[in-house]
């Protein structure tokens, strides 16, 4: 995989606003990996802390860092997968849960986002947002070094009893199963929306 993450900056340190058109080369053309074509090797841990590393460098007002991370990898991701498929069946859809697991039993690396509510004066809504952006984070950063990165939710980031298996508490959402491995197969462009019939301009009157 691609090169290795320079150190984090120093507290204080300056960081100048610049160009990086190689940033914009990528964001211009970048795409998620299909979970179904993520095979082994995901990232190990040196290079998982890396990817986690850049991720939670995202906009958070308040600095709450309202977010925290359940790496499931190995033997515990088979037995975190075989007790969520124990649901399945369950659910409104049972055929259609039972085929949304495959996203979940085959690539290496899963990480999951989980989205905090820290009490205070920052709105719920804005630290639900903050978490989305790391998931966004972890996406582009993966992908920057060449592992192939899909941001998933699925039932069982919904379902209480997944939730319970997974660890969360109360106030605890899943922002996303963020999951990570080697791409087998290259993504072609999807469809885009065309962000200027997306725009408008405020005017006075
Ligand atoms: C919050 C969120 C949840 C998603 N959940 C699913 C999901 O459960 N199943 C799925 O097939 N795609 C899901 N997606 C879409 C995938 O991430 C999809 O592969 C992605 O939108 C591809 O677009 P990209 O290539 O521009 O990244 C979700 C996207 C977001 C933002």
């Amino acid at each position: 995989m691609a090169g290795s993450v320079p150190p984090a900056p120093e507290f204080g340190e300056t960081l100048p606003v610049e160009a990086s058109p190689e940033t914009v080369a990528f964001l211009a053309r970048r795409r998620s990996a299909s979970a179904m074509s993520l095979a082994a090797p995901g990232p190990d841990a040196a290079q998982l802390a890396d990817i986690l590393r850049l991720a939670v460098r995202v906009p958070d007002h308040g600095k709450l860092a309202p977010w925290r991370f359940i790496v499931i990898e190995g033997p515990a991701k088979d037995a975190f997968a075989a007790r969520v498929a124990a649901l399945a069946d369950s659910q409104a859809n049972p055929a259609k849960a039972n085929a949304a697991l495959r996203k979940l039993n085959n690539p290496p690396v899963a990480v999951a986002v989980i989205s905090r509510h820290l009490p205070g004066e920052i709105p719920e809504w804005e630290q639900r947002q903050s978490a989305a952006a790391v998931c966004h984070q972890m996406l582009l950063a993966a992908s920057a070094l060449g592992w192939g990165a899909n941001w998933i939710t699925d039932w069982y980031s919904y379902d209480p009893r997944a939730l319970d298996i997974l660890g969360c508490g109360p106030d605890e959402k899943v922002a996303g199963f963020l999951y990570l491995g080697t791409a087998t197969e290259q993504p072609q462009e999807r469809q885009r929306p065309d962000a200027t019939s997306l725009t408008s301009r405020w005017s006075p009157n």
